[in-house]
Protein backbone atom coordinates (compact mmCIF):
# COMPACT_ATOMS: atom_id res chain seq x y z
CA UNK A 1 0.00 0.00 0.00
CA UNK A 2 1.21 3.45 -0.80
CA UNK A 3 1.16 6.49 0.53
CA UNK A 4 1.51 10.08 -0.51
CA UNK A 5 4.93 9.97 0.96
CA UNK A 6 5.90 7.78 -2.03
CA UNK A 7 4.22 10.36 -4.62
CA UNK A 8 7.92 11.82 -6.51
CA UNK A 9 7.66 14.18 -9.14
CA UNK A 10 9.07 13.08 -12.34
CA UNK A 11 9.62 16.02 -14.71
CA UNK A 12 10.79 15.61 -18.12
CA UNK A 13 12.15 18.50 -20.38
CA UNK A 14 12.07 17.83 -24.00
CA UNK A 15 12.72 20.14 -27.15
CA UNK A 16 8.89 20.90 -27.09
CA UNK A 17 7.42 20.58 -23.98
CA UNK A 18 8.76 20.20 -20.49
CA UNK A 19 6.24 17.64 -18.74
CA UNK A 20 5.38 16.64 -15.33
CA UNK A 21 3.66 14.41 -13.15
CA UNK A 22 3.62 12.97 -9.37
CA UNK A 23 4.58 9.07 -9.57
CA UNK A 24 3.73 6.58 -7.33
CA UNK A 25 7.22 5.28 -7.33
CA UNK A 26 5.69 1.61 -5.59
CA UNK A 27 3.47 1.05 -8.26
CA UNK A 28 5.28 3.27 -11.29
CA UNK A 29 1.83 4.84 -11.87
CA UNK A 30 1.24 8.13 -12.37
CA UNK A 31 -0.46 9.75 -9.26
CA UNK A 32 -2.32 12.68 -10.94
CA UNK A 33 -3.03 13.74 -14.25
CA UNK A 34 0.70 15.48 -15.93
CA UNK A 35 0.82 19.33 -16.60
CA UNK A 36 2.37 19.97 -20.05
CA UNK A 37 4.21 23.47 -20.51
CA UNK A 38 5.84 24.20 -23.50
CA UNK A 39 9.84 24.08 -23.46
CA UNK A 40 11.14 28.18 -23.73
CA UNK A 41 12.29 29.39 -26.98
CA UNK A 42 15.73 30.07 -25.44
CA UNK A 43 16.50 26.52 -23.50
CA UNK A 44 18.60 27.43 -21.17
CA UNK A 45 19.25 25.48 -17.95
CA UNK A 46 18.26 29.00 -16.07
CA UNK A 47 14.84 29.36 -18.24
CA UNK A 48 13.77 25.42 -18.33
CA UNK A 49 14.94 25.63 -13.97
CA UNK A 50 11.78 28.46 -13.91
CA UNK A 51 9.47 26.07 -15.83
CA UNK A 52 10.48 23.32 -13.21
CA UNK A 53 10.05 25.53 -10.49
CA UNK A 54 6.41 25.96 -11.36
CA UNK A 55 5.78 22.41 -11.89
CA UNK A 56 7.01 22.16 -8.99
CA UNK A 57 4.71 24.67 -6.83
CA UNK A 58 1.77 22.96 -8.96
CA UNK A 59 2.38 19.84 -7.21
CA UNK A 60 3.66 20.77 -3.99
CA UNK A 61 1.11 19.61 -1.98
CA UNK A 62 0.77 15.82 -2.78
CA UNK A 63 5.05 15.39 -3.04
CA UNK A 64 5.60 16.31 0.65
CA UNK A 65 9.61 16.68 0.87
CA UNK A 66 10.65 14.46 -1.87
CA UNK A 67 13.48 14.89 -4.00
CA UNK A 68 12.24 16.07 -7.51
CA UNK A 69 13.58 13.83 -10.41
CA UNK A 70 14.07 15.49 -13.91
CA UNK A 71 14.72 13.75 -17.34
CA UNK A 72 17.24 16.14 -19.54
CA UNK A 73 17.86 15.14 -23.10
CA UNK A 74 21.50 15.16 -22.65
CA UNK A 75 23.80 12.24 -21.11
CA UNK A 76 24.37 13.18 -17.66
CA UNK A 77 27.47 11.96 -16.44
CA UNK A 78 28.81 12.09 -12.06
CA UNK A 79 25.92 15.05 -12.94
CA UNK A 80 27.95 16.96 -15.48
CA UNK A 81 25.97 17.47 -18.44
CA UNK A 82 28.78 16.64 -21.29
CA UNK A 83 26.23 17.33 -24.52
CA UNK A 84 23.49 18.90 -25.67
CA UNK A 85 21.80 18.49 -29.32
CA UNK A 86 18.12 19.92 -28.83
CA UNK A 87 18.06 22.64 -25.84
CA UNK A 88 20.58 25.49 -25.60
CA UNK A 89 24.13 24.57 -25.64
CA UNK A 90 25.16 26.81 -22.56
CA UNK A 91 24.08 23.67 -20.89
CA UNK A 92 27.21 21.82 -21.83
CA UNK A 93 29.41 21.28 -19.06
CA UNK A 94 27.23 22.27 -16.01
CA UNK A 95 26.44 20.90 -13.08
CA UNK A 96 22.70 20.65 -13.52
CA UNK A 97 22.51 18.90 -10.36
CA UNK A 98 23.65 21.67 -8.01
CA UNK A 99 21.62 24.66 -10.24
CA UNK A 100 18.19 22.80 -10.21
CA UNK A 101 18.70 21.84 -6.38
CA UNK A 102 19.43 25.67 -5.52
CA UNK A 103 17.07 26.95 -7.75
CA UNK A 104 14.42 25.05 -6.18
CA UNK A 105 15.68 24.85 -2.59
CA UNK A 106 15.25 20.83 -2.88
CA UNK A 107 17.33 18.03 -3.67
CA UNK A 108 17.38 17.71 -7.65
CA UNK A 109 18.28 15.10 -9.41
CA UNK A 110 18.71 14.95 -13.36
CA UNK A 111 19.25 11.77 -15.50
CA UNK A 112 19.42 11.09 -18.99
CA UNK A 113 16.12 11.32 -20.74
CA UNK A 114 16.07 8.01 -22.31
CA UNK A 115 17.61 6.21 -19.57
CA UNK A 116 14.98 7.41 -17.79
CA UNK A 117 12.55 5.79 -20.11
CA UNK A 118 14.93 2.66 -20.03
CA UNK A 119 14.51 2.16 -16.01
CA UNK A 120 10.89 2.74 -16.18
CA UNK A 121 10.66 0.19 -18.98
CA UNK A 122 12.52 -2.36 -16.99
CA UNK A 123 10.77 -1.98 -14.04
CA UNK A 124 6.86 -1.93 -14.73
CA UNK A 125 6.92 -2.12 -18.93
CA UNK A 126 8.08 -3.86 -22.22
CA UNK A 127 11.87 -4.43 -20.50
CA UNK A 128 10.69 -5.80 -17.43
CA UNK A 129 12.19 -9.64 -16.85
CA UNK A 130 13.77 -9.81 -20.42
CA UNK A 131 17.43 -11.47 -19.71
CA UNK A 132 20.47 -10.46 -22.21
CA UNK A 133 20.45 -7.07 -23.58
CA UNK A 134 17.62 -4.59 -24.64
CA UNK A 135 18.07 -1.60 -26.08
CA UNK A 136 15.27 0.90 -25.49
CA UNK A 137 14.61 3.67 -28.34
CA UNK A 138 12.90 6.90 -27.22
CA UNK A 139 11.69 8.13 -30.50
CA UNK A 140 11.22 11.92 -30.19
CA UNK A 141 12.55 15.23 -31.36
CA UNK A 142 16.35 13.35 -31.20
CA UNK A 143 16.78 9.45 -30.51
CA UNK A 144 17.55 8.71 -27.30
CA UNK A 145 19.01 5.01 -26.32
CA UNK A 146 19.07 3.29 -22.77
CA UNK A 147 20.87 -0.14 -22.48
CA UNK A 148 19.71 -2.94 -19.91
CA UNK A 149 21.92 -5.77 -19.45
CA UNK A 150 20.05 -8.28 -17.51
CA UNK A 151 18.09 -5.74 -16.28
CA UNK A 152 20.67 -3.24 -15.21
CA UNK A 153 21.10 0.02 -17.03
CA UNK A 154 24.37 0.88 -18.70
CA UNK A 155 23.92 4.93 -18.45
CA UNK A 156 24.55 7.85 -21.48
CA UNK A 157 24.90 5.62 -24.06
CA UNK A 158 24.22 7.83 -27.39
CA UNK A 159 23.30 5.69 -29.81
CA UNK A 160 20.95 8.31 -31.72
CA UNK A 161 24.11 10.08 -33.17
CA UNK A 162 25.53 7.12 -34.45
CA UNK A 163 26.62 7.71 -38.28
CA UNK A 164 24.35 6.29 -40.84
CA UNK A 165 24.75 6.74 -44.31
CA UNK A 166 26.75 9.46 -43.99
CA UNK A 167 24.68 11.40 -41.82
CA UNK A 168 23.75 11.78 -38.13
CA UNK A 169 21.10 9.23 -37.31
CA UNK A 170 18.63 11.19 -35.23
CA UNK A 171 18.04 13.88 -38.18
CA UNK A 172 17.41 11.57 -40.59
CA UNK A 173 15.50 8.81 -38.04
CA UNK A 174 14.07 10.56 -35.57
CA UNK A 175 10.18 11.35 -35.43
CA UNK A 176 10.91 14.85 -35.37
CA UNK A 177 12.52 14.09 -38.17
CA UNK A 178 9.64 12.32 -40.06
CA UNK A 179 7.40 15.57 -39.14
CA UNK A 180 9.98 18.45 -40.31
CA UNK A 181 10.22 16.31 -43.64
CA UNK A 182 6.49 15.27 -43.94
CA UNK A 183 7.41 11.99 -44.35
CA UNK A 184 4.85 9.00 -44.65
CA UNK A 185 5.04 5.96 -42.17
CA UNK A 186 6.36 3.87 -45.14
CA UNK A 187 9.38 6.20 -46.25
CA UNK A 188 10.28 6.83 -42.47
CA UNK A 189 9.71 3.26 -41.31
CA UNK A 190 12.43 2.91 -44.53
CA UNK A 191 15.15 4.71 -42.20
CA UNK A 192 14.24 3.06 -39.23
CA UNK A 193 14.99 -0.13 -41.13
CA UNK A 194 18.31 1.37 -41.58
CA UNK A 195 18.77 2.56 -38.20
CA UNK A 196 17.69 -0.94 -36.80
CA UNK A 197 19.96 -2.61 -38.98
CA UNK A 198 23.26 -0.93 -38.12
CA UNK A 199 21.98 -1.13 -34.33
CA UNK A 200 22.12 -5.22 -34.80
CA UNK A 201 25.00 -4.93 -36.56
CA UNK A 202 26.73 -3.25 -33.49
CA UNK A 203 24.90 -5.19 -30.83
CA UNK A 204 23.35 -8.42 -31.68
CA UNK A 205 20.67 -7.21 -28.63
CA UNK A 206 17.81 -9.27 -27.79
CA UNK A 207 15.07 -7.63 -28.04
CA UNK A 208 14.46 -3.70 -29.32
CA UNK A 209 12.11 -1.29 -27.49
CA UNK A 210 10.92 1.45 -29.23
CA UNK A 211 9.46 4.60 -27.32
CA UNK A 212 8.50 8.16 -27.23
CA UNK A 213 4.74 9.62 -28.11
CA UNK A 214 5.01 8.36 -31.36
CA UNK A 215 5.28 4.69 -30.34
CA UNK A 216 1.23 5.46 -29.78
CA UNK A 217 0.99 5.28 -33.67
CA UNK A 218 3.47 1.93 -33.62
CA UNK A 219 0.84 -0.42 -35.76
CA UNK A 220 1.80 2.12 -38.34
CA UNK A 221 5.64 1.51 -38.91
CA UNK A 222 6.86 -1.01 -35.84
CA UNK A 223 5.66 -3.99 -38.64
CA UNK A 224 7.10 -2.45 -41.73
CA UNK A 225 10.58 -2.13 -39.89
CA UNK A 226 12.66 -4.87 -41.17
CA UNK A 227 15.44 -6.49 -38.84
CA UNK A 228 15.81 -10.05 -36.97
CA UNK A 229 15.86 -8.97 -33.94
CA UNK A 230 12.43 -8.93 -32.03
CA UNK A 231 11.03 -5.45 -31.95
CA UNK A 232 8.53 -4.05 -29.44
CA UNK A 233 6.62 -0.81 -28.63
CA UNK A 234 7.13 0.66 -25.30
CA UNK A 235 4.62 -0.04 -22.52
CA UNK A 236 4.99 3.43 -20.88
CA UNK A 237 4.93 5.39 -24.12
CA UNK A 238 5.76 8.94 -23.32
CA UNK A 239 5.20 8.24 -20.01
CA UNK A 240 8.67 6.27 -19.43
CA UNK A 241 10.77 9.58 -18.95
CA UNK A 242 8.56 11.03 -16.24
CA UNK A 243 8.23 8.04 -14.52
CA UNK A 244 12.14 6.62 -14.60
CA UNK A 245 13.16 10.21 -13.20
CA UNK A 246 11.05 10.17 -10.14
CA UNK A 247 12.17 6.49 -9.76
CA UNK A 248 15.98 7.35 -10.50
CA UNK A 249 15.54 10.24 -7.54
CA UNK A 250 14.07 7.85 -5.23
CA UNK A 251 16.70 5.12 -5.67
CA UNK A 252 19.58 8.22 -5.32
CA UNK A 253 17.99 9.40 -2.23
CA UNK A 254 17.85 5.70 -0.57
CA UNK A 255 21.60 5.54 -1.83
CA UNK A 256 22.50 8.56 0.36
CA UNK A 257 20.18 7.54 3.26
C1 LIG B 1 20.51 13.28 -27.04
C2 LIG B 1 20.27 12.13 -26.10
C3 LIG B 1 18.78 12.03 -25.81
C4 LIG B 1 17.99 11.94 -27.11
C5 LIG B 1 16.49 11.92 -26.88
C6 LIG B 1 19.68 13.12 -28.30
O1 LIG B 1 19.88 14.20 -29.14
O2 LIG B 1 21.89 13.39 -27.40
O3 LIG B 1 20.98 12.31 -24.90
O4 LIG B 1 18.52 10.93 -24.98
O5 LIG B 1 18.29 13.03 -27.95
O6 LIG B 1 16.03 13.08 -26.29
Amino acid sequence: MSSHTDNVLGIDIGGSGIKGAPVDVVTGKLASERVRIPTPKKATPKNCAAVVAELVEHFAEEIGDNPVGVAIPGPVVHNVVKYMANLDSSWVGINADDLFTKKLGRKVELVNDADAAGLAEVRWGAAKGVPGLVVVTPLGTGIGSALLWNGELIPNTELGHIEIDGADAELKASSGAKSREKLSFKRWARRLTRYYQEIEKLLRPDLIVIGGGVSKEHQNFIPLIEVETPITVAKLFNRAGIIGSAANAMDAAAERA
